[in-house]
Formats: structure tokens, C-alpha cells, sequence
């Protein structure tokens, strides 16, 4: 039976098991450019077991990014920086494990402050910056107002994404996740609560999704041994906004573009979202995309027991889970969840004599 440590192949890309590593921002670059936090950061997951490790959203262009200390592949130097802390984590990796990175572009959500600095829009002594979307309509109350993208600038845009393809392909990424979810641009133009365009880029879902296809193909173009898979939020978790249905439709949509995973999340591009947050209340999400849109798909959002995580993919529910707060406070996780299952993970040689002690505290616990 398939389960949490069966490999899969996404398109020839062969991963040792099927727990991945979420993309998480750590708000610690230097002009887009990985630092020693990253290096450190990097070499800890690639020692996790996880077999998918997805680096942080990676910004296309300066002005795409939420903060200034979020990465980039948008210059020659952020791809060197790059390239450095991967090669030194793929020396150190446990047999077998993929490293991709996600590439993405905030939209009206960038030019704000890091998490610990409050994490709203930048204020004018902070060197603020002037944010775009697909329509000149700010996030919520007091956030920037971003000027809508004139065609041409849709079309450099595109550009900008396969450029920095090219760029996670050089410096050695396996695969490249579009992050079109979470509110961020791709995100904005998919829904039609930010996206109220009157061109070939808004209004039907076809409309708002030529952009984020058009950047799909480009990158696929651009970087073509890279495996390509994307994140989408599957609903907006507002009346108006995007629907289940839809989400599905998206999905479907990147498939027929040559992805070949989808993770599964949601929610982030409004204010007035309600969502029912609890153990795993993404799932169902992943589910109706696995079987709507019959692709490989990725669950995420408050899975971090190890049993939870295995039944998900024993249920066919789905092909790959996703772990992010859970692996910053345990980068070991799926140590312990082998130890739960019952599984032998190989891990790096250098720390085998080691790997019986999660189960010895899992029985004695
Ligand atoms: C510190 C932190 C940074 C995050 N950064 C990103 C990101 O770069 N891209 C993204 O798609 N999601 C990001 N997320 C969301 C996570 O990938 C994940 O979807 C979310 O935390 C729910 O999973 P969890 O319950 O396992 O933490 C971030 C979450 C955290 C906690």
C-alpha cells in the first residue's frame, strides 16, 4: 500500500517519500540574496528525511517581494547566493532528497514590514515602494494601493518569471513551485476579488488565468529539466471570491500547461475570510483537486502528527503532504514519524547511529 515513505515521480523527478518540506519566508535576505541564515536553514532541512524540500518564496522582480528581506532570483548575485547554500546542502542531503524553490511576486501584499517588525505596509521613513497588481484595489484598509499592470508590463513580467527560472535551473534546483496562492500576484489576477480587469486579463476565469498560463509556459519553456508544480489557494474563503469549483478549474488548468503537482492551500487574498482552521482543514481541498482536476496533489495546513500525515496518504486523499511550522519546531519530523510508522529511513551516514532514538522516545512517551 502506498504510504507517508513510498517515493513517487512527478514528472521523472523521483522523491524518496512523500513528505515535503512547505515554503516558508524567513525574511533574512540580503537584496533578494540568500544569507548564512538561509545556509544553515537549507542544510537543516536537507538533513530533515523530508524527501521535498521547497525554499521560501523567491521573488521575480525587487518590487515583488513582500519585504525588504525576502529572496529573490531577480540578479546575478542573488543566483550566485542561491547556488551557494544549495550546493552545500545538497553535499550534506539525506539520499535522495529534491530541493525546489518558489517562485512568485507579491503583488499589492509587497512593501511590507517583516513579521517582527509588524508586518504591515512599510511606512514612508522605511523605503516604501510603489506595489502593482491586476487592479488598482489595496488589500484591506491602509495598505498600499497598487497601480494595475499595463499589458506591456504583464508581458515583461512573464519574462521576469522565466529569467528567473533559468536562474533556480543554473543554480540546481529540481523543481520550481509557481506560488499562486495566498493572495500574491498570480493569486490576484486568478481572483476576481482583486482582479476586476476589463481586457483579455479579467473577468471570465479563462481572462484571469491568460497571465498566470502565460507564466506557467514560460517557465516550463525557460527551465525544461525542471519539474514544475504550483501552489494555489483552492478557495478565497469569501462570498464572490474564488469557489471550490473554480480552484479545480485552476488546477486543471496548470495540468493541461505540463504541472505536474498542485499543492493544495487557501485563503490569503482578503481581509473578510473566514476560515475553519483545525487539524488538517485543508485536506478536503486536496482531495476535490485530486479527483477533480486527477493530478498529484499536495495537502497542507495543520498536519504534524505523524499518523495523521501517513493516513492521509494511505486514504488517497492525498499523493504528498506538506509540513511547515511542524519542521521548524522539529526539523527531525520525519525521523519521528518513521519511528511511528515503522519505517527505516536512511538518513545521512553521519548521523546513523543515531536514528533509532526517536523510537525509543516515541514508546517511552
Ligand atoms: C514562517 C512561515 C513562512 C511562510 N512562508 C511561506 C511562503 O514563502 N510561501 C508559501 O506558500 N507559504 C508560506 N507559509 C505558509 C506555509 O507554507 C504553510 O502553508 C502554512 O504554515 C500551514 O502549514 P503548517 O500548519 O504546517 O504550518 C509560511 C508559513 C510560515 C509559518
Amino acid at each position: 500500500m502506498t504510504d507517508l515513505f513510498s517515493p513517487i515521480t512527478l514528472d521523472g523527478l523521483d522523491i524518496p517519500n512523500r513528505i515535503a518540506i512547505a515554503p516558508m519566508c524567513q525574511y533574512s535576505a540580503d537584496d533578494g540574496s540568500a544569507s548564512d541564515w538561509h545556509l544553515q536553514q537549507w542544510m537543516s532541512y536537507a538533513l530533515s528525511g523530508a524527501g521535498m524540500i521547497t525554499v521560501e518564496m523567491t521573488d521575480v522582480e525587487r518590487r515583488g517581494r513582500i519585504s525588504h528581506g525576502c529572496m529573490g532570483l531577480y540578479s546575478e548575485a542573488n543566483e550566485a547566493a542561491a547556488k551557494r547554500a544549495l550546493d552545500a546542502a545538497k553535499r550534506v542531503a539525506a539520499p535522495g532528497a529534491k530541493f525546489g524553490v518558489q517562485l512568485a511576486h507579491a503583488g499589492r501584499k509587497a512593501s511590507c514590514q517583516r513579521p517582527w517588525e509588524g508586518g504591515g505596509p512599510l511606512k514612508s521613513d522605511e523605503d516604501p515602494w510603489q506595489t502593482v497588481s491586476a487592479s488598482a484595489i489595496p488589500f484591506d484598509t491602509g495598505w498600499h494601493t497598487p497601480r494595475a499592470l499595463t499589458q506591456a508590463e504583464i508581458e515583461a513580467l512573464v519574462e521576469h518569471f522565466a529569467t528567473a527560472a533559468e536562474r533556480a535551473a543554473r543554480a540546481g534546483f529540481d523543481f520550481i513551485e509557481l506560488h499562486s496562492a495566498h493572495g500574491y500576484l498570480l493569486h490576484q489576477f486568478i481572483s476576481p476579488l482583486s482582479n476586476h480587469r476589463d481586457d483579455a486579463y479579467g473577468g471570465s476565469l479563462e481572462n484571469r488565468l491568460r497571465f498566470p498560463l502565460a507564466v506557467a509556459k514560460a517557465v516550463k519553456a525557460a527551465a525544461p529539466g525542471v519539474m514544475l508544480g504550483a501552489r494555489i489557494s483552492v478557495t478565497d474563503w469569501v462570498d464572490g471570491g474564488l469557489m471550490v469549483e473554480e480552484g479545480i478549474e485552476v488546477a486543471k488548468a496548470y495540468k493541461a500547461a505540463g504541472l505536474a503537482y498542485i499543492c493544495c492551500s487557501s485563503g490569503g487574498n482578503s481581509p473578510l475570510q473566514k476560515i475553519p482552521t483545525g487539524p488538517g482543514y485543508q485536506v478536503h481541498l486536496a482531495e476535490a483537486v485530486r479527483k477533480g482536476a486527477d493530478m498529484p496533489v499536495r495537502a497542507v495546513g495543520m498536519i504534524d502528527e505523524p499518523n495523521q500525515a501517513n493516513h492521509i496518504v494511505t486514504a488517497g486523499r492525498a499523493d504528498m503532504v506538506a509540513l511547515a511550522r511542524a519542521i521548524l519546531a522539529d526539523p527531525r519530523w520525519p525521523w519521528r514519524a518513521a519511528a511511528v510508522l515503522g519505517h527505516e529511513l536512511r538518513v545521512a551516514p553521519q548521523l546513523a547511529r543515531a536514528a533509532h532514538l526517536p523510537k525509543k522516545w516515541e514508546l517511552a512517551a
